[in-house]
C-alpha cells in the first residue's frame, strides 16, 4: 500500500495513521476543522482497560475485587443489551492493554495515585474501577495532544486541516479516492485506500454533547458510495448534559464517584427505575430521566455532587469545576440542572473486525464504524478504546495487503429528495421529537413523511453538512421503523419488550 487517506483527526484517525507508519505507508490525514475539533479532544471520563498486574482499581473501595478482561467483556455485552458481536468485544477488551502501553510510549501521561500506580475510576455499568483518566477529567485532550504531536512530527504523515471530505470517489465498485472541499475549492484526491474516521452525528438532534463538526459525513458519504450501514437506530443519549446553552457534558465519572440524580421535589428517583440507580447502563438512565420528566411534568432533573466535597471536586474534576463555574454554578453547593443529550452513535458503516467495510478499498474505524462492539448501547469509556484497537487492526490489515474482501447481506433502501429546502433546525426538531429517546409507530411515520419532503443542496460546506444530516436522519428513521422491539437505546412505546435472544443487526444499503 503506497498511500492511504485517513478522514478524521480524532483518536481513531490519528492512531490509524501512526500505526500505518510502521509499514512505511504514506498517510494523509484530512480534518474538517482543526485537529483539536474532535469528540476525542472533548472526552472527559476516560478510557476503559483492564491492565495486567496490580493497579488502583483492584480491590479499591470503588472496585469489586479482582478485575479481569472477562469481566470487561461481560459488562460490555450486558450494557449492549444482547446486541454486541461477542468476538469483536473479546478483541476490544483483550487487546486494550497493549494499546494503553503504546499510548504511554507516545507520551500520554495517565493519572497516577500517590504510590505511583495508575489511577482508575468507576463509571456506570462497570463491575470494577477500570477507567484510566488524565488531568482528572481532561482525558481526551491528554490523549489527543501527544497523538497530534507525533503525527505532525512524522514526515510520512501529511495533516491537512480545514479539508472537508465531501464524497468518496469510486471506480468499478472500488474506492479510489476522496472529493475534498478546501477553502471553497473542490478537488479529487486519489488514494490506494481510504479510512473513514470521521466520528459521529450529534448534529441530528437539538441537544448534543458533540462538537459542531459531528454531522454524519462519513456515514452519508459511505452510503452514497454504496457501502452497507448497520444498526443506525441505536443512538446513545448521555444522561447528564448541563441544561444551559451548548449543553456541556457532565461526565459519568461524577456519578461514578457518588453524585446522585434528584427530581424537582429533591427526591432521588433513579432507584424507582433500575436497581443500579445512577450507575445503571446509560440508555436506562437517560430513558428513566425522560420518563420521569414526562410523569412529573418537569423540564429537568438535577445532579447533586455536593457530597463529594469541594477539595475532591476541584482535584478530581478541574475541567468540570471550571465549566460549571462559567455557567454560573458552584457545584460544591449548588444542584446542577441536567438533561439527556445526543452523545454517541452505536450504528455506523458496517465493518468486519479488521475495519474493512463492504466496499473494497474503504475502511472505517471509531464512531463512524459499526464493528458490533457496542451493541444497542455503548458501555461508558469504551469509545476511545475502540478507536485504538480497531484503528490498529485496520492499519495491520492495510499493511498485510490484498485479502479476500468481506461481503454482507443488506436490505436495499430507496431514498428520494422532496421539493422543500431542508433547514437544519427543522430536521433537528423532527428528529428530537419523534426519533430520540422514546419512539413509536405514529411518530416515526410523521418523521419519515416530513424528512421525505425535504431536499438537500450541494455547494458550501454548510450545505453539504445539512445534506449529510438529512440523509443520516432518514436512515435512522428507516432503521428505527424496522426494529419492532425495544432494545438498548432504541425504545418503542408500542413494542416495549425486547425480543428473546440476541438481536439481529439492521443492515441497509442504497437501492440506487
Ligand atoms: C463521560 O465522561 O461521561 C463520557 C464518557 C463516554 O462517553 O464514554
Amino acid at each position: 500500500m503506497n498511500s492511504v487517506l485517513v478522514i478524521g483527526g480524532g483518536i481513531a484517525g490519528l492512531y490509524t495513521a501512526l500505526e500505518l507508519r510502521r509499514s512505511d505507508t504514506h498517510v494523509t490525514v484530512l480534518a474538517k476543522g482543526t485537529l483539536a475539533e474532535s469528540s476525542t479532544w472533548h472526552a472527559q471520563g476516560g478510557i476503559a482497560a483492564v491492565l495486567p498486574g496490580p493497579h488502583a482499581g483492584v480491590g479499591s473501595p470503588t472496585g469489586h475485587g479482582q478485575d479481569s478482561v472477562e469481566s470487561h467483556v461481560a459488562d460490555t455485552i450486558a450494557a449492549g443489551a444482547g446486541h454486541c458481536d461477542e468476538p469483536a468485544v473479546r478483541i476490544l477488551c483483550s487487546e486494550a492493554a497493549a494499546h494503553i502501553e503504546r499510548l504511554g510510549a507516545l507520551g500520554t501521561l495517565f493519572d497516577r495515585t500517590a504510590d505511583g500506580s495508575l489511577a482508575v475510576g468507576r463509571e456506570a455499568a462497570h463491575a470494577a474501577s477500570r477507567i484510566l483518566h488524565i488531568g482528572g477529567d481532561a482525558t481526551g485532550e491528554g490523549i489527543a495532544a501527544p497523538l497530534i504531536r507525533a503525527a505532525r512530527k512524522d514526515p510520512g504523515i501529511s495533516v491537512q486541516e480545514h479539508s472537508f471530505a465531501a464524497d468518496l470517489a469510486t471506480r468499478n465498485g472500488e474506492v479510489t479516492g476522496v472529493v475534498v472541499l478546501r477553502h471553497g475549492e473542490q478537488q479529487m484526491v486519489p488514494a490506494d485506500a481510504v479510512v473513514l474516521a470521521s466520528g459521529g452525528a450529534g448534529g441530528i438532534f437539538q441537544h448534543s454533547t458533540n462538537p459542531s463538526v459531528a454531522t454524519g459525513d462519513g456515514v452519508a458519504a459511505a452510503w452514497r458510495a454504496g457501502a452497507a450501514v448497520a444498526d443506525l437506530e441505536f443512538f446513545q443519549f448521555h444522561p447528564t448534559a448541563l441544561n444551559v446553552p451548548g449543553h456541556p457534558l457532565i461526565s459519568e465519572a461524577v456519578r461514578g464517584e457518588g453524585a446522585v440524580l434528584l427530581d424537582a421535589a429533591g427526591r432521588r428517583f433513579m432507584t424507582d427505575y433500575h436497581p443500579g440507580g445512577e450507575l445503571a447502563p446509560r440508555d436506562v438512565v437517560s430513558r428513566s430521566i425522560a420518563l420521569h420528566l414526562a410523569r412529573t411534568g418537569g423540564q429537568e432533573v438535577f445532579l447533586d455532587a455536593t457530597s463529594l466535597g469541594s477539595d475532591y471536586l476541584a482535584r478530581r474534576f478541574p475541567t468540570l469545576t471550571a465549566v460549571t463555574g462559567q455557567a454560573g454554578f458552584d457545584w460544591t453547593r449548588d444542584l446542577l440542572p441536567v438533561v439527556p443529550a445526543a452523545h454517541y452513535w452505536m450504528g455506523g458503516v458496517w465493518t468486519d473486525t479488521h475495519g474493512r467495510t463492504s466496499l473494497p478499498g474503504l475502511y472505517a474505524v471509531g464512531e463512524v464504524a459499526r464493528t458490533g462492539v457496542h451493541g444497542a448501547n455503548r458501555l461508558a469509556s469504551n469509545s476511545l478504546l475502540e478507536g485504538l484497537v480497531f484503528g490498529a487492526r485496520a492499519a495491520a490489515a492495510l499493511a498485510a495487503g490484498p485479502a479476500e474482501w468481506p461481503t454482507v447481506e443488506a436490505d436495499a433502501v430507496e431514498l428520494a429528495d422532496g421539493p422543500m429546502q431542508a433547514v437544519r433546525g427543522d430536521v433537528q426538531r423532527v428528529m428530537s421529537e419523534h426519533v430520540s429517546l422514546v419512539r413509536e409507530d405514529s411518530g416515526l411515520r410523521i418523521a419519515a413523511k416530513q424528512l421525505a419532503e425535504w431536499r438537500s443542496a450541494e455547494g458550501s460546506r454548510a450545505e453539504r453538512e445539512d445534506a449529510n444530516l438529512l440523509l443520516c436522519s432518514r436512515l435512522m428513521a428507516a432503521a428505527a421503523f424496522r426494529r419492532r422491539e425495544s432494545r438498548g437505546a432504541h425504545y418503542r412505546v408500542d413494542f416495549p419488550a425486547m425480543t428473546e435472544g440476541p438481536g439481529s443487526p439492521t443492515i441497509l444499503r442504497s437501492a440506487s
